[in-house]
């Protein structure tokens, strides 16, 4: 029996304190196409998204609405499984922090993290943000506020400790021996500075106020969110079942996606939990930059937020996910404007990639009896365009391994550029008349040339991907269906079109 290999995906957990914005769209974007990349490719994934419904910061949210917070987390909650169905995100599971499994989950990591000796009760006086559920030390505000920007309280309550001041080391060891676990680089280097900068032990819980998962055997505590959080990554594989299935087949395989804003909770925090648990860390935890919207930084006061769902009724749900996994490198900050949005798609999506397959269905179905013409022997100019596409598969492999979506994206757009020259040096309709034969074999290149570009396009692009390999008569949708290639004489269904130009109007 050969066993699959496995792969495990996490987008963070939303905080349910608000309705879901481009910035969530993004990550689950993401994670959703790396998703579908790794299951094309033959293995066994598990990809996770889900809420984070505790804390101070929900639980206002949920007063100044008037609302029981559990009611109103019921009722936000919904809205991010709602943004998932309509971006068809093929996420494995979505997890609620307020959930029987999870808390039962959260509760047994802290038992663990006692046994061993890792959390002490003594009391915190500090500051805190609510709005980024943080603390922070005197030296690390600014102008009085919190280095981003949020403002901060001073908190005095009796509170539990984690000793992470003792895993520094173990944690600049642990980031050492592999060196591909904070990815972007610059962004690995920046973690590595603060923890050499010196950790201090972390606050674990909180005596203000009630909405989190209880501290065991102490009532008055509730766990601090961000672990609570944290550990959704593993109830959701069965934690505290170290033996349950999915446990065992995908931890430690996992790559968290996160933005990089919260890159220290899962670089520090949740190896250095993990590691005084007896659990081994993650594989990889990728953070992501921030989007602008129109140059401007995006935030509600500003009323500026972009709502990913409007934006995908406008121009489709492929159109979207490829803008934004195009427009800019995995890894930096990004800015949107309605203008770059309408040229990506014209350019790329509507005259390049439509256009290709348009005028070349159309034709097979016209002067093939609709059907996938035979060919004669390749050209030098043939055998170039079949090879640029033969090859495409490796380097996309490669730009995956790096998960820079936009060079995905890109490598593929050079193929499509290439197509459309080859038809246009070709000219196939010119050949009508006076060469059918030639005219086939042309027409017979671009179909297996789109073909595999479509197959190749499909984790960027469900939806249109999937129309073109139905006009195509493709079954075997899976990558191994790149070795093969289009069979002549197999019946076309008429051709329709796929991403007609936008016109504003
Ligand atoms: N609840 C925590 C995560 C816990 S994970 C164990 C949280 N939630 S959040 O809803 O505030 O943010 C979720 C993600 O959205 C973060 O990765 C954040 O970086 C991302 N974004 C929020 N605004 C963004 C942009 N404007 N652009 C890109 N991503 C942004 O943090």
């Amino acid at each position: 029996m050969t066993t699959k290999k496995t792969f495990y995906i996490t987008t963070p957990i939303y905080y349910v304190n608000d309705a879901p914005h481009i910035g969530h769209a993004y990550t689950t974007l993401a994670c959703d196409t790396m998703a579908r990349y790794k299951r094309l490719s033959g293995y066994d994934v598990k990809f996770l998204t889900g809420t984070d419904e505790h804390g101070q910061k929900v639980e206002k949210a949920a007063r100044d609405g008037g609302m029981e917070p559990q009611a109103f987390v019921n009722k936000v909650s919904q809205t991010f499984v709602h943004l998932a169905k309509e971006m068809k995100v093929t996420n494995d599971d979505f997890i609620r922090t307020t959930e029987p499994r999870h808390k039962q989950a959260a509760q047994a990591l802290w038992k663990k993290l006692i046994d061993n000796g890792q959390i002490y009760l003594g009391s915190y006086a500090g500051w805190y943000s609510t709005r980024d559920e943080a603390f922070y030390a005197m030296s690390e505000l600014v102008d009085g506020k919190a280095p981003t920007g949020a403002p901060v309280e001073w908190v005095e309550e009796p509170s539990y400790f984690f000793k992470l001041s003792a895993w520094g080391d173990k944690l600049l060891d642990f980031y050492e021996k592999n060196p591909d676990f904070i990815q972007p680089e610059s962004r690995r280097n920046e973690v590595i500075s603060f923890v050499k900068g010196g950790l201090h032990d972390l606050s674990v819980s909180r005596t203000s106020f009630k909405w989190g998962v209880p501290v065991p055997n102490d009532p008055d505590h509730v766990m601090y969110v961000w672990l609570d959080a944290l550990t959704n990554y593993i109830t959701a594989l069965g934690y505290p079942d170290i033996g349950s299935d999915d446990f065992k087949k995908f931890w430690p395989e996992s790559v968290h996606v996160v933005g990089k804003d919260i890159l220290r909770f899962h670089a520090v925090y949740w190896p250095a939990f993990l590691m005084a648990a007896g659990l081994e860390p993650p594989k990889k935890v990728f953070a992501h930059g921030w989007w602008t919207n129109e140059g401007v930084k995006i935030s509600k006061s500003l009323g500026n937020t972009i709502d990913p769902i409007e934006l995908m009724e406008t121009f489709g749900q492929d159109a979207v996910r490829y803008f934004l996994l195009r427009e800019v490198s995995f890894g930096q900050d990004g800015d949107f404007s309605l203008q770059s949005m309408i040229n990506r798609y014209n350019s790329d999506l509507a005259n390049a990639y439509g256009n290709l397959v348009q005028r070349v269905l159309s034709f097979i179905y016209k002067q093939c009896e609709g059907k996938v013409p035979e060919h004669g022997k390749f050209t030098s100019e043939d055998k170039t365009l079949l090879n640029e596409a033969e090859v495409l598969p490796e380097i996309l492999e490669k730009d995956m391994e790096h998960f820079a979506f936009h060079k995905y994206a890109e490598h593929i757009w050079q193929v499509i550029f290439k197509a459309n020259q080859y038809v246009d040096e070709q000219k196939p309709w010119g050949l009508k008349t006076t060469d059918q034969a030639r005219m086939k074999t042309i027409l017979y290149v671009l179909a297996e040339t789109i073909r595999k570009l479509a197959l190749l396009t499909q984790p960027i692009l469900p939806i249109a991907s999937s129309q073109i390999l139905d006009q195509f008569a493709v079954e075997d949708r899976t990558f191994d269906a790149l070795e093969q290639s289009l069979m002549p004489g197999t019946p076309l269904p008429e051709p329709k079109g796929v991403f007609p130009r936008w016109v504003a109007n």
